[in-house]
């Protein structure tokens, strides 16, 4: 028995949330590890959907333990907001939710500049969430960011607030030509904040490592995906932490050794919101029906999502340096219309072969995918709940897969909701 860690294999929205929250059956904590509020992770649950952006998405299962690790940057406004939509379902958290007290806070100002920003580069812009995780990520590292627990200390947050600020607001009219930011508004909004938070802000890690200890099931769930990692994906058109395995060790506190199985989640096609490069995107009807039948509209900003066919060079990547132990295929079912489904085997430029994945993302938006054609199924996935029963076209497009990557497929997604999906090897035991 051993834990689970689920990352994005794409560019995000591959289907994370109803993955942790199928696995979360079986888990006793699910732990958030990179990114913040910029992720939006979809469960359905019959006909009741959530939405979560910081709260773990096994939350609804009542024996699951969650934690908001300190690689996490919360925006506690959101997460006030998160807390009072799951109280209004009958979710209740309490001794359920733990917030490291290591966690960076995105503070008022971090959105702001994030805002005023993209306005600025126009047509450069890099399309972020607009929700302040740039700024705030740059603070952290820049040693000024502000900690959950400093909501607990009223008199050193307000020194530390007072400090940044005066700098933020220099910057925010300045440079960015925006408003000035209130500091008493800020103070007090965030005292307020802090008074419901505070029972749930623990040494996350300690609790953590005891749970290791006793052979608890954890699963590590993180945001975003392999291409949008700060380090290996399409640099600058990646969000700004870290979204690999890797990091869980360090946006968990825990030992490396903890990490576990490492799926790999990936949509049976590919999908982007934001700028940057996207080699196999889609411009045609085939697109736009990607889109329609994949409901392809982010859950965190209600932006239509770039589509196109799957990747093989990028997923190879991220199998590569995320070390995949497997991967999960979603949303087989939108795939169920067409006659025929392309998978990109690999890239050409200027004619010429491209054996590694290029670094410059003006070289990456000149490439050319190769692709391989294969025949749809052209019948419905609904109901199916073994991999035996899946159509013979199916099973080859996940066969060919498997073949390209040399990866194992764990599991496939067939439907949004809970049910709708086909476990085929259990991480939890392999
Ligand atoms: P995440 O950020 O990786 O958790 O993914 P999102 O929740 O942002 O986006 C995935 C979307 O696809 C959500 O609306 C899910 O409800 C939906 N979804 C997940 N799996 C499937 C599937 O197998 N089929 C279909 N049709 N929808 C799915
Ligand atoms: P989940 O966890 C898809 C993208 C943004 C933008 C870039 C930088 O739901 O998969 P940021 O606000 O992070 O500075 O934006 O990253 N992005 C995501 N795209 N899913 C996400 O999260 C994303 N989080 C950030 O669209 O291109
Ligand atoms: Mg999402």
């Amino acid at each position: 028995m051993g834990n689970v860690t689920i990352v994005g294999a794409q560019w995000g929205d591959e289907g994370k949330g109803k993955i942790v929250d199928y696995l979360a059956r079986e888990a006793d904590v699910i732990v958030r590890f990179n990114g913040g509020n910029n992720a939006g992770h979809t469960v359905v649950i019959g006909e009741e959907k959530f939405i979560f952006h910081l709260i773990p998405s096994g939350i609804t299962h009542p024996q699951v333990k969650c934690v908001i690790g300190n690689g996490v940057v919360i925006d506690s406004l959101v997460l006030i907001k998160e807390l009072e939509n799951l109280k209004a379902k009958g979710v209740d958290v309490k001794e359920r939710l733990f917030i490291s007290n290591r966690a960076h806070l995105i503070m008022p100002y971090h959105k702001t500049i994030d805002i005023l920003r993209e306005e600025r580069k126009g047509a450069k812009k890099i399309g972020t969430t607009g929700r302040g995780i740039g700024p705030a990520y740059e603070d952290k590292i820049g040693r000024r960011g502000i900690r959950v627990y400093e909501l607990l200390k009223s008199e050193l947050f307000k020194e530390h607030l007072k400090e940044v600020l005066e700098e933020k607001n220099a910057y925010i009219t300045k440079v960015l030509g925006g408003e000035e930011l209130d500091f008493q508004k800020i103070y007090d909004e965030y005292m307020k904040v802090g008074e419901i938070i505070a029972p749930f802000i623990k040494d996350a890690s300690s609790y953590l490592k005891k749970w290791i200890n006793e052979r608890k099931k954890i699963i590590f769930e993180g945001a975003q995906g392999f291409m949008l990692d700060i380090d290996h994906g399409t640099y600058p058109y990646v969000t700004s932490s870290n979204t690999i395995p890797a990091e869980v060790a360090i946006g968990a506190g825990v030992p490396p050794d903890s990490i576990g199985t490492i799926l790999g989640v990936s949509k049976a096609y590919t999908t982007r919101v934001g700028g940057g490069p996207f080699p196999t995107e889609l411009f045609d009807a085939t697109g736009q029906l990607l889109r329609d039948r994949g409901n392809e509209y982010g859950s965190t900003t209600g932006r239509p999502r770039r589509c196109g066919w799957f990747d093989i060079p990028a997923l190879k990547k991220a199998v590569d340096i995320a070390g995949l132990n497997g991967i999960i295929i979603t949303k087989l079912d939108v795939l169920s219309e067409l006659d025929k489904i392309a998978i990109c085997t690999g890239y050409t430029l200027n004619g010429k072969k491209i054996e590694e994945y290029p670094p410059d993302v003006n070289e990456l938006s000149m490439v050319q995918p190769e692709y391989e054609i294969l025949p749809g199924w052209k019948c419905s996935l609904s109901g199916i709940s073994s991999y035996e029963s899946l159509p013979k076209e199916a099973q080859n497009y996940l066969r060919r897969i498997e073949e390209l990557t040399n990866v194992e497929i764990y599991g496939v997604s067939v439907g949004a909701e809970r049910s709708a999906f086909i476990l085929r090897k259990n991480p939890f035991i392999s």
